[in-house]
C-alpha cells in the first residue's frame, strides 16, 4: 500500500494547556510532516526527519504554509435537523414541538433520511469535522441510513437512533419493547462495523417513559462499552417538567442516575443548570457535560461555565458541540467563537491553545477515543485537517499584524469558517476536495 507524505506546519496537543505559554502541552513543527499509510498516521515530526522514512514510491503533498491538524471533532448534534436550523423564535419545548419534532417525522421515509445523512456528512466534512456523536430521529431507518453514508465515507462516528415513547407526536415515538429491540438490531449491524460507533440515546427524560427508561438501562448493562447520549438541565421549564414526571428523583441527574445511565461514556447535552451536587455525582461518575454554545445563545437556555466546571474540586470532563440544529452553525471554529464569548460574558477566557485543545484532543478525550483520533501522533489515525489563515481577503489583512501561533490560532477560531479548510483527510484519503463543493 502506498504511502502519503503532508508536508505543513503540523499542530498537535498533548494535554490541556494550563495557559498561552504552556508549551509542553502541544507539539508544534515550523516545517512540519506527516507520513500515512494503511490509514494511520506512521511518522511525525519535521519534514526532513519525516522525510527520510519515507519509502521511495511515497506520494508527497505539499499543504505549505497552511496548518495541519487532527480533524475538528463535534460531540453532539442532531443530523436530521438540517432542515430545523434557524427557525425563528421560540425556547426549547415550544421550538421542539412547534418545528422539530414535525420535522423529525419525516425520517420515517429511507430515501428522505438517506438523502439528509448524505448531504449532511458532506456538510461535516466541509466544515473540518472528521468525528461526530450523533443523534438520529425515533426511527431506525434514520440510524440505518446514517452509519451506511458514514461507513462508506470510512469516517469515525458515533450515533444512536433516539429513543422517545412519550409527550411527543404520532409517527415519532416508540415503545419501550420497539427501541430495546431497534437498538439492539442496529447496535449488532453497525457497532465496531468498521469505524462505526453506536450510542445508546434516550432522548431526555420528558420524551421517555419509565419503561423506557429501563429498557435503556437493559441496554447498558447487556453493552457496557458503548457510549450513551442524552440531554441534560438545558433549560428551566424542561428541568421543572423532567422533575414533575419523575418526582422520586431528588434533581434532574438524579433521573438519569437512579437508571444507570451515568458514566465515562456518558455524554450529556448542554448540563447548563447544575447544582454543586449534580456537578459532584456527574464528576464522580466520570460524565461528560457537553457544551453547546450557539444552540445555548440561539434558545435562550443559558451561559455554560466552563471554566467553573473544569476548576471546581471535583471537575468535570467537557466536550464541546454544534447542536445543530438547536445550534446556528456547523463549523467547530465558529462554535468555539461563540463559546469564547459566552466564557467572558462570566469574566473568564478559553485562551486559543484551549480551545483548539477541546477541538481535537478534548473531543476525543471526552469520547473516549483517544487512541484513535484527535492526535497527530504516530499510530493514530490519520483523521486530518488542512486550515488556511489567510482564507478570505479579512483574516488575510489581519495575519498581516499577526506574530505568534496563539494569535494565529485566535484569528482563525474569530474569523474562521469552513472557507478556512483547504482539505479534510479521512483515514489517510482526501476526502474534502473529493466532495466538488
Ligand atoms: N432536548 C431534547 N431534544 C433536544 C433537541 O433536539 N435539541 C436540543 N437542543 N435539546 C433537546
Ligand atoms: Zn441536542
Amino acid at each position: 500500500m502506498t504511502e502519503t507524505l503532508l508536508r505543513g506546519r503540523t499542530l498537535t496537543f498533548l494535554r490541556w494547556p494550563e495557559t498561552i505559554d504552556d508549551h509542553g502541552a502541544w507539539r508544534y513543527e515550523e516545517d512540519g510532516a506527516l507520513l500515512m499509510k494503511e490509514g494511520r498516521i506512521i511518522a511525525a515530526g519535521s519534514y526532513a526527519e519525516v522525510e527520510a522514512k519515507a519509502g521511495e514510491t511515497v506520494k508527497k503533498i505539499d499543504h505549505r504554509p497552511h496548518l495541519l491538524l487532527p480533524g475538528l471533532i463535534d460531540a453532539h448534534v442532531h443530523f436530521p435537523q438540517m432542515q430545523v436550523i434557524a427557525s425563528y423564535g421560540a425556547e426549547l419545548l415550544d421550538w421542539l414541538n412547534n418545528y422539530t419534532f414535525p420535522e423529525e417525522t419525516k425520517f420515517l421515509n429511507t430515501q428522505h433520511s438517506r438523502r439528509i445523512a448524505r448531504l449532511f456528512l458532506d456538510e461535516m466534512i466541509r466544515h473540518g469535522t472528521t468525528t461526530v456523536a450523533a443523534y438520529c430521529s425515533v426511527h431506525k431507518e434514520s440510524a440505518e441510513a446514517f452509519f451506511a453514508e458514514s461507513h462508506d465515507r470510512n469516517m469515525l462516528n458515533i450515533a444512536g437512533k433516539v429513543m422517545m415513547d412519550r409527550n411527543a407526536p404520532e409517527g415519532l415515538r416508540d415503545t419501550p419493547q420497539s427501541s430495546y429491540d431497534d437498538s439492539k438490531a442496529l447496535i449488532a449491524q453497525w457497532h465496531g462495523t468498521g469505524r462505526q460507533h453506536y450510542a445508546i440515546t434516550p432522548r431526555f427524560a420528558i420524551t421517555s417513559t419509565p419503561a423506557q427508561m429501563e429498557m435503556a438501562q437493559a441496554l447498558v448493562t447487556e453493552f457496557p462499552d458503548l457510549h450513551v447520549q442524552t440531554h441534560l438541565s438545558e433549560n428551566h421549564d424542561e428541568i421543572a417538567y423532567s422533575c414533575e414526571l419523575y418526582p422520586q428523583a431528588r434533581d434532574y441527574t438524579d433521573i438519569y442516575a437512579r437508571y444507570g445511565l451515568l458514566g465515562q461514556r456518558t455524554l450529556l447535552g448542554h448540563s447548563i443548570h447544575l447544582s454543586e451536587r449534580e456537578a459532584d455525582v456527574l464528576s464522580e461518575t466520570g460524565s461528560v457535560v457537553v457544551f453547546c454554545p450557539t444552540s445555548n445563545l440561539f434558545l435562550g437556555s443559558g451561559l455554560f461555565d466552563y471554566q467553573r466546571y473544569r476548576a471546581r474540586e471535583k471537575p468535570l470532563r467537557i466536550a464541546a458541540a454544534t447542536d445543530v440544529g438547536g445550534g446556528t452553525n456547523y463549523s467547530m471554529l465558529r462554535t468555539m467563537d461563540e463559546g469564547y464569548k459566552v466564557i467572558a460574558l462570566q469574566g473568564k477566557k478559553l485562551n486559543p491553545f484551549q480551545s483548539f485543545w477541546q477541538m481535537t484532543q478534548g473531543n476525543a478525550q471526552a469520547l473516549s477515543v483517544t487512541e484513535r483520533v484527535g492526535t497527530l501522533e504516530e499510530g493514530s489515525e490519520a483523521d486530518i485537517v488542512v486550515l488556511d489563515s489567510r482564507a478570505t481577503s479579512v483574516m488575510g489583512l489581519r495575519m498581516e499584524s499577526i506574530n505568534s501561533l496563539a494569535e494565529e490560532l485566535f484569528l482563525l477560531q474569530t474569523l474562521g469558517d469552513d472557507r478556512a479548510v483547504r482539505e479534510v483527510y479521512i483515514a489517510g484519503k482526501p476526502a474534502k476536495s473529493i466532495l466538488g463543493v
